[in-house]
Order: C-alpha cells, then structure tokens, then sequence
C-alpha cells in the first residue's frame, strides 16, 4: 500500500510518522484538527509547514475525526489508515471527559467505518499503554482483560480498542492493529510531557517538579522507534484485530530517568516533589515479545541515545 490517511499527521508521532511514509515516496493525506488541546496549535502549524517545505506533496486537510461525511470523502483514493489523532494525556482527560470519548472512541469508530465502506484492507489506530491500570500483572501481556482503567483517557483508549474489535466481525479478512504505545518521547515531543518538560526546565537551570518520590516507572519509547513498529505493523498484522505493545520493554523509575537527563545535559537536577496526579499508573512495563515475534520489531533507541536526540533538538529550536 502506498497512498495513507494519516489522521493526527501534525502532531508528535504523527509527523515523525508522515516524513518516513513520504521520505519512502509514499502519498500522505493527513487529516488533523489543530485543536489547542492539549497543547498549543502554533506547535502543530509549526510541524505542518516543515512537513509542507519538506514534503510538497503532502495534503493537509483540516477537521474533525468524528465527521462522517468527511471521513467518506478523506478515504477515497486512499489505500489504508493510520489513525493516531486523538486527545492525548492522562490528566487534562477528567477535565473533559465527554470530548475525549466522543474523539477517541466516536473518532476510530468513524474512520474505521469509513475504511470497511471503502474496502480498505487494512486499518491501524494509536491505542495506549494506559490501557493496563494498575491491575494487570507486568510486563504487562496484551491478552490481558484490561479492564480496570484509571482515567477517562485510559477507558477511551480501550473502549475504542472494544468497539473496533466488534467492528471487524462484519469485515473478518480485514487486518485492523491497536498499537498500544508506551511514553513515546523524542524531538517534537509533547510539551507537556515529562522528558521535554524537563530537558527544557533543566537547560534553563531550573528545578524541575517531580510526582511522588521518584520510585514511579515508566517504559519510555523513542520515537523512531514507534514510528518503525507503526510500519511494521501496517505491513505485517494479521487479518482481524490484534493488539501490539509497543514499548522498550525496559522500563526505569523516574529517579533513574533525571539520573540519565543530567548525564545527557551536563547539569546537576535539583528536584521539586509533588503529589502524584490522579489517573497515573505506578509503573508501565510492555512485553513486547508478540510485536518481536509477529511483527519482527524490537526498540533500538536506548535511553541514552533518546535523551541526547531529545536535548540536541531542544536546543536547535531554542
Ligand atoms: N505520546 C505518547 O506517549 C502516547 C502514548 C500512548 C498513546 N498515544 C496516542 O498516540 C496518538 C498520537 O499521540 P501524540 O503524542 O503524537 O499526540 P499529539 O496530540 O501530538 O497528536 C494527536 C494529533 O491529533 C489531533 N487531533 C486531536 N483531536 C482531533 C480530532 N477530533 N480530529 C482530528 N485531529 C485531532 C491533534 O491536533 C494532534 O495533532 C494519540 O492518539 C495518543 O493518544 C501517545
């Protein structure tokens, strides 16, 4: 398959996702709605025009996932869909929980629908390691029942991984992948997530504000990384749904995290503790021997390496 819709093609991972299709001179339709949640539009312009300088052919529509007459329209001449718009972020999801069901779950079930009208054989969606709570035992297994969700974003990402599920009884032959990311980071990481907000908080030689005591863990992802198992599993999942972890699979406690972000900024970290934020699990922890097995994908981004890739880009735009 050549010609995608990539939904959320101007966000994080959405635009790392866009240049390696067109870098491969595959066409891209991106279909994102430069909302300012949960971060500023200026940064999705911003990705939109370095994707436009870089790519001209890249198209860019703008509107809403959860339109059915657009999504009709965006599928025709389009091959599959990469779908990974959606409101992102634990926290800012019980501010708002109704917006994050209706574009999170309303939104897959849209595209996907829009993909089995179209005949697509293939449809992939951004799901989340949030989706395991702090009930499944770890590393974390993708059979597990996931079923005890500790945020509206968590219960959204795994209800639209139900509801697709159910979707693919009426298409069978149809490949449709729940790719369950775990804290991907890298240039153009959200600003509102951990390693950019703190790469950026300790370059300016600030303290950075840490939750809990620094025991929390995290499997976090480099970007190049999903983006490798993003293709991998376009081009290799099996016919119905299947779930993917994909994580490092080495996950590391927050205080082993500002140890190796003051090796890869040169500072000491003076560190400001706070209580941690409803919705946050205690630890994330893939195994990801099913995407190793199926998908032949395994991370190859150590932290080092990703923290290092994370501070030559914060500098580089200032
Ligand atoms: N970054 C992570 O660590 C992580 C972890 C697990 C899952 N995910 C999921 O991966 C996907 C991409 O995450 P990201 O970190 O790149 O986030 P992001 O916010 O940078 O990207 C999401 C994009 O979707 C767009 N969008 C939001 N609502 C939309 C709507 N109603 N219609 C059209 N577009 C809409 C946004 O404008 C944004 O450009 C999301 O679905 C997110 O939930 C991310």
């Amino acid at each position: 398959m050549k010609r995608w819709l990539v939904s959320g093609g101007v966000g994080f991972i959405g635009s790392h996702l866009c240049r390696a299709l067109l870098s491969r001179g595959d066409t891209v339709r991106i279909v994102d709605d430069f909302s300012n949640a949960p971060y500023p539009t200026a940064l999705k312009r911003t990705n939109e025009a370095s994707l436009r300088r870089d790519f001209p052919s890249v198209e860019v529509v703008e509107g809403c996932v959860t339109d059915r007459a657009l999504a009709a329209r965006l599928v025709e001449g389009t091959d599959g869909i990469l779908h990974l718009a959606g409101l992102a972020g634990v926290r800012p999801s019980f501010a708002d929980p109704a917006r994050y069901s209706a574009v999170n779950v309303e939104g897959t079930a849209n595209l996907l629908e829009a993909a089995q009208r179209a005949g697509h054989e293939m449809f992939l969606f951004a799901s989340s390691s949030s989706v395991y709570g702090n009930a499944t035992p770890l590393p974390a297994l993708e059979d597990a029942p996931a079923i005890v969700p500790e945020s509206p974003y968590a219960a959204s990402k795994r209800s639209a991984e139900l509801v697709a599920s159910a979707m693919l009884r009426k298409t069978p032959k149809m490949r449709c992948a729940a790719l369950r990311f775990f804290t991907v980071y890298g240039p153009r990481q959200r600003p509102e997530m951990a390693i950019t907000l703190f790469l950026r908080t300790i370059l300016e030689g600030k303290p950075i504000t840490m939750f809990g005591d620094g025991s929390m863990r995290r499997d976090f992802t480099h970007v190049a990384d999903i983006v490798r198992g993003i293709l991998a599993a376009a081009d290799l999942s099996p016919p119905g749904f299947r779930a993917y972890n994909l994580g490092s699979g080495a996950p590391v406690t927050l205080n082993e995290l500002v140890t190796a972000m003051s090796k890869a900024t040169g500072r000491e970290v003076e560190i400001v503790h706070a209580p941690v934020p409803l919705g946050d699990v205690d630890a994330t922890f893939a195994d990801i021997s099913r995407a190793k097995t199926e998908l032949g994908w395994s991370p190859r981004i150590k932290l080092a390496e990703g923290l290092e890739s994370v501070v030559e880009w914060i500098k580089d735009e200032g």
